[in-house]
């Protein structure tokens, strides 16, 4: 590895953990606290690990089986969304526009959707790298594993160019927490994403597509030299 592209990888890890700190400021004692997925999101997760160690009281609730294992290593109180609704969501996202966002890079945007949504608030981190003035990066749809074939069909039909997510270090496709594959479906730039979401939502067999159209309350976004809050 070069010293160069050894440098570009701190910077990029060090916005993720400015953004992550940033969003952390929000919460507080009594606070129940949607776990978001992602490398982003775990700087989140450990920090909340760090504020609970010194006293912080509050409950998670995993958006996957990452979020779990982390917030469990770090010994933070779990709940689930059967006992108790999230006062914040702190999640990651892979392309930010505006107040939408591309999810599911992790494979991780049903359930990230059920508890972010769930949220009264969902603070979005990222680093700088994932803001974009166009929606154009690949829309992760999980589905259920009979349904691949038709759904693919579908999505070619409204114009996108679907590809079947290969797992690494394991041979095959990618299967996510809830035993489902995930078509990754590029559609040029999405000028209109609640009505393609809401499109994709309507195809049998999609358990949920990565497009959070209008859920960001906040979008911490980790720079250089510091880190831009936006309300959405
Ligand atoms: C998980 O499925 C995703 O939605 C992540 O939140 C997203 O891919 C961002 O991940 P990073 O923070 O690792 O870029």
């Amino acid at each position: 590895m070069t010293e160069d592209r050894t440098n570009t990888e701190d910077a990029v890890r060090a916005q993720k953990r400015r953004a992550a700190e940033s969003a952390v400021e929000a919460v507080s004692d009594g606070m129940v606290v949607g776990l978001g997925s992602g490398s982003t999101a775990a700087h989140a997760i450990r920090e909340l690990g760090q504020r609970v160690d010194s006293g912080l009281d509050i409950e998670g609730i995993p958006t996957s089986y990452q979020a779990r294992e982390l917030a469990a290593e770090h010994s933070i109180p779990l709940t689930t969304l059967d006992e108790a609704t999230p006062d914040i969501a702190i999640d990651g996202a892979d392309q930010v526009s505006g107040a939408a966002l591309v999810k599911g890079g992790g494979a991780a945007h049903a359930r990230e959707k059920l508890v972010d949504g769930a949220a009264d608030r969902l603070l979005v981190v990222v680093d700088q790298r994932k803001e974009s003035a166009e929606l154009d990066h690949p829309v992760p749809v999980e589905v259920l594993p009979d349904a691949r074939r038709p759904v693919t069909r579908s999505l070619r039909e409204l114009g996108g160019d679907p590809v079947l997510r290969d797992a690494e270090r394991k041979s095959g496709p990618v299967v996510t927490d809830n035993g489902n594959l995930v078509v990754d479906c590029d559609f040029g730039v999405v000028e209109t994403p609640a009505d393609l979401g809401a499109t994709i939502d309507a195809l049998p067999g999609v358990l949920a597509h990565g497009l959070f159209v209008e859920m960001a309350d906040e979008i911490h976004v980790g720079a250089a030299d510091g880190v831009r809050v936006r309300e959405c």
